[in-house]
């Protein structure tokens, strides 16, 4: 298991982190995405996504980013139970947000469970308002989503200066 002075190295996911991916998918969610979507989206251009690796444990995390033209979505992150709270999701985040940026997207939304206190936590420190709510959104239990919308600062730095 990852000690707590080893800091897992992030990288740009391929087809070989698949099945791990998809193993913490089903460890961590109700509704699992299967190896063969995050497969399918490794072949197309408006998607990119990222790894956390421990030596010790490969795959311990991911983030996946989705754009179109000048907006983009955090279709989905998580960290395996075992390595969370150590600032991994944070920093895949930030690769994600360091990446929109460079591909000049204007907006980032995601959608997250009213109840999910940690995610919430994460994406409130990184900037993301909720602009939402989607009733009944979520299966497994049912669950309201909250919207929520991340301005890019250079986009919000255009609107003031016009
Ligand atoms: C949400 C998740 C990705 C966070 O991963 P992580 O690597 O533990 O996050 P970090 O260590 O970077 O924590 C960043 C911040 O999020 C918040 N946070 C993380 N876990 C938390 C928890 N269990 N309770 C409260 N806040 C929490 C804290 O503000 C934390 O900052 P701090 O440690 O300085 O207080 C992880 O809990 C997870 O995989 N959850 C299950 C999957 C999921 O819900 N994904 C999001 C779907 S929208």
């Amino acid at each position: 298991m990852m000690s707590e002075s080893t800091r897992a190295a992030l990288r740009a996911a391929t087809r070989n982190d698949v099945d791990a991916m998809a193993e913490i998918e089903r460890e961590l969610f109700s509704d699992p995405w299967p190896a063969s979507s995050f497969a399918s989206l490794m072949e197309q251009s408006h998607a990119r996504m990222y790894v956390a690796i421990d030596i010790a444990d490969g795959v311990v995390g991911y983030c996946v980013l989705l754009h179109v033209l000048d907006e983009g979505e955090i279709a989905n992150i998580a960290v395996m139970p075992a390595c969370q709270r150590r600032g991994i999701a944070s920093r895949l985040l930030d690769l994600a947000m360091s990446d929109a940026v460079g591909l000049a997207l204007r907006f980032l939304y995601l959608e997250v469970r009213v109840g999910n206190a940690a995610a919430r936590a994460l994406y409130a420190s990184r900037g993301f308002l909720a602009i939402g709510r989607r009733r009944g959104y979520y299966r497994d239990p049912i669950e309201d989503a909250l919207v929520l919308q991340w301005v890019n600062p250079a986009d919000m730095a255009e609107k003031s200066s016009t």
